[in-house]
């Protein structure tokens, strides 16, 4: 069969499923590697020639030559962050020159976004989302109500200067009035802008005119998605998301790419389930098994260090992945985390108090009350690591593997058996 140009990864669960393993990997066969979605609210690290590089807003591909990386203006990009992260990255030996492209049209997040998204979690207190506290919500926010800050006008003072005195009055008044934190100076912000919008002018351009032209020359394309399905501000367990479209329709409005353009979708699924932040986790482990995935699979978040939440695989959130993005593949990771286990619970579907769920039920008002139903397989006991054929797996685990595939009508293209980038059997 003729090899698909352009292809989609994108997280099936609740994020931290490890895409940046899976980009990076199969990074070689592609030209242009392109983020539509979220900013530096996601993080990964990746393994490359023995370095350990912190990933939250550029793409894996950076790390390979040759590579175009874009930022997408479906994207909320802090300038300051998106500096460190390219300083960090040069220190550890990565080439950032002319393969790192943003869009003009990316929305800029400001101090006052992050402020306002600290002391509104903070006001919360138990019913908070749990976000990672910089500054999304309110970034997007100030997107769809029209007063956002593009990137483009990091390089125009005057509009730049009205935009920003506009947000600061604003968003001082509920800072202070409302939330009684300090206010934010308007000049010096816009001065700390104006310097990013120098040191990015070269990047700051029409990202979706290239990624066309990059298209039409027949390079090949790989969408690399940030967060998970059911982070999703539509489709996932909201209120409890993050704020922008995680699923695969993020990459039609988040870079400007018709659907017909997209011609693959790879899942990427954790062998077990992880969510931080707040919200319903069907599956959640509360006891020392929770504890000993959690320790076993080194399940801290890697923007906030916070420690994330464990449950058993839930092939109702898969099932509800496969759907709402179409995924032809799944590429499941960690799965040596589960070595040492006995019994291996899966949740095929949900006991809701009028029947079942066999995908993820709409309603916000029923969240937290669906009482999984299990299927429990046989552990295997013994160690996958760094695992590289399908045949030297150990039965018991590729009875789970073949349990998934078979449950979700979707094949497992993909196991990964170790964080680097040899670590994984291809199928
Ligand atoms: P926000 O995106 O910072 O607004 O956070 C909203 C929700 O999304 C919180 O539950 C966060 O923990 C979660 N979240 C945001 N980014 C990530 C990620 O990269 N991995 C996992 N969870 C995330």
């Amino acid at each position: 069969m003729a090899q698909k140009q352009n292809l989609a990864v994108l997280g099936a669960q609740w994020g931290d499923e490890g895409k940046g393993k899976i980009v990076d990997l199969l990074c070689e066969d592609f030209d242009v590697v392109a983020r539509y979605q979220g900013g530096h609210n996601a993080g990964h690290t990746v393994k490359f020639a023995d370095r350990h590089f912190a990933l939250r807003l550029i793409p894996s591909g950076i790390l390979h030559p040759g590579k175009l990386c874009l930022l997408g203006n479906g994207m909320v990009i802090d300038p300051k962050a998106l500096l460190d992260e390219i300083e960090q990255l040069r220190a550890a030996g990565a080439v950032i020159d002319e393969n790192l492209k943003i869009s003009e049209t990316a929305h800029v997040i400001l101090p006052v976004h992050k402020a306002i998204d600290l002391a509104r979690e903070e006001a919360a207190g138990d019913a908070k989302i749990g976000t990672t506290g910089r500054g999304i919500g309110p970034a997007y926010e100030m997107k769809v109500s029209r007063h956002g800050v593009l990137m483009g006008e990091l390089l125009d003072e005057a509009v730049l200067r009205r935009k920003v005195e506009a947000a600061c009055r604003e968003k001082n008044s509920i800072l202070t009035g409302f939330y009684g934190k300090p206010a934010h100076d308007a000049g010096a912000i816009i001065d700390e802008y104006l310097r990013y919008g120098e040191i990015f002018r070269s990047r700051i351009t029409d990202v979706t005119l290239l990624a066309h032209a990059q298209i039409k020359a027949g390079k090949r394309v790989m969408f690399e998605g940030a967060q998970g399905t059911l982070l999703d501000v539509d489709h996932g367990t909201y209120p409890f998301v993050t704020s922008s479209n995680t699923v695969v329709g993020g990459i039609c409005t988040g870079l400007g790419v018709p659907p017909k353009q997209i011609h693959e979708v790879m899942g990427v699924v954790k062998a077990y389930t992880t969510r931080v932040g707040s919200g319903p986790f069907p599956t959640e482990l509360l006891d020392d098994v929770g504890d000993r995935v959690r320790t076993r699979g080194n399940e801290f978040g890697t923007v906030t260090g916070r420690p994330r939440r464990i449950g058993w695989l839930d092939l109702v959130v898969l099932r509800t992945a496969i759907m709402l993005n179409g995924i032809d593949s799944i590429a499941l990771t960690k799965l040596d985390v589960l070595d040492d286990f006995d019994e291996i619970p899966v949740c095929t579907e949900y006991a809701l108090a009028d029947g079942t769920a066999r995908h993820y039920p709409r309603s916000a008002v029923a969240h937290g009350t669906y009482k999984p139903t299990y299927k429990t397989l046989k552990g295997w006991k013994s160690s996958t690591i760094g695992i590289r054929s399908y045949e030297e797996l150990p039965q018991a685990a590729r009875d789970y593997v073949r349990f998934v595939e078979d449950e979700l009508e979707c094949r497992v293209s993909i196991v990964s058996t170790g964080p680097r980038r040899e670590e994984t059997v291809v199928r």
